[in-house]
């Protein structure tokens, strides 16, 4: 999986990206409305997992570069929702789309551009019905980028994230949905 926008290239995961993968999601203020940072233990799991997910489904999540000059920008992407967190979403969707970038790349509009590409991809190659994202309440900058690609928050479908303890600051979820425009 290939795609292109005007400053970003969109790819499939390698092993190569476990390095500089691990540093973007070792960042504590990229992973501020996470319960922790991954350590690179973690990342590489992460990272193996996507990359089986990726051969037997054709995609989750994937990395972005800079065209210009090949640095790894992050991670963004469609990815399946774990079977547990699904449950907890009205509707039960299964993809979500989601990023996290270095935050050398915040503030100009990468992760809105990146994220255009992949919904493009996921209703005209993929035929999904709908796409959904959900993040921490307060985490204003991911609901933003949502909002900047045409996502609608769905507040009948907030959750309690259920891999959260009951009463963790980080557990309230809000929902932002999008249709295939081409699906009446
Ligand atoms: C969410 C994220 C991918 C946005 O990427 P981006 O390429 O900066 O997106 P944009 O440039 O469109 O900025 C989106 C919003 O981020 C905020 N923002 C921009 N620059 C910022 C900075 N340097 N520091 C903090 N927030 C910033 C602004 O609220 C901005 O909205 P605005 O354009 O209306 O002012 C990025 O902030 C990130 O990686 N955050 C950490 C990981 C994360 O929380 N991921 C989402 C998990 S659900």
């Amino acid at each position: 999986m290939r795609l292109q926008t005007e400053r970003l290239i969109l790819r499939s995961w390698e092993s190569r990206d476990h390095a500089p993968l691990a540093t973007v999601l070792g960042d504590p203020e990229v992973r501020r409305f996470y319960p922790t940072v991954a350590t690179p233990e973690q990342t590489k799991a992460q990272l193996d997992f996507s990359i089986e997910r990726q051969a037997a489904a054709g995609f989750h999540f994937g990395a972005a570069e800079l065209k210009s000059t090949g640095q790894f920008v992050g991670l963004i992407g469609l990815g399946y929702i774990s079977d547990e967190t699904r449950a907890a979403i009205r509707g039960q969707p299964p993809v979500e789309i989601g990023w996290q970038f270095g935050k050398a790349f915040w503030g100009s509009g990468l992760a809105p551009e990146g994220a255009r590409a992949w919904l493009d991809y996921g209703f005209a190659v993929l035929n999904l019905p709908e796409i959904v994202a959900f993040t921490f309440a307060g985490n204003l900058p991911s609901q933003r980028v949502m909002e900047k690609i045409g996502m609608v928050r769905d507040a009948d479908a907030d959750f309690e994230h259920p891999r959260l303890a009951p009463g963790h600051p980080l557990r309230s979820h809000v929902v932002y949905r999008i249709a295939n425009p081409s699906i009446g």
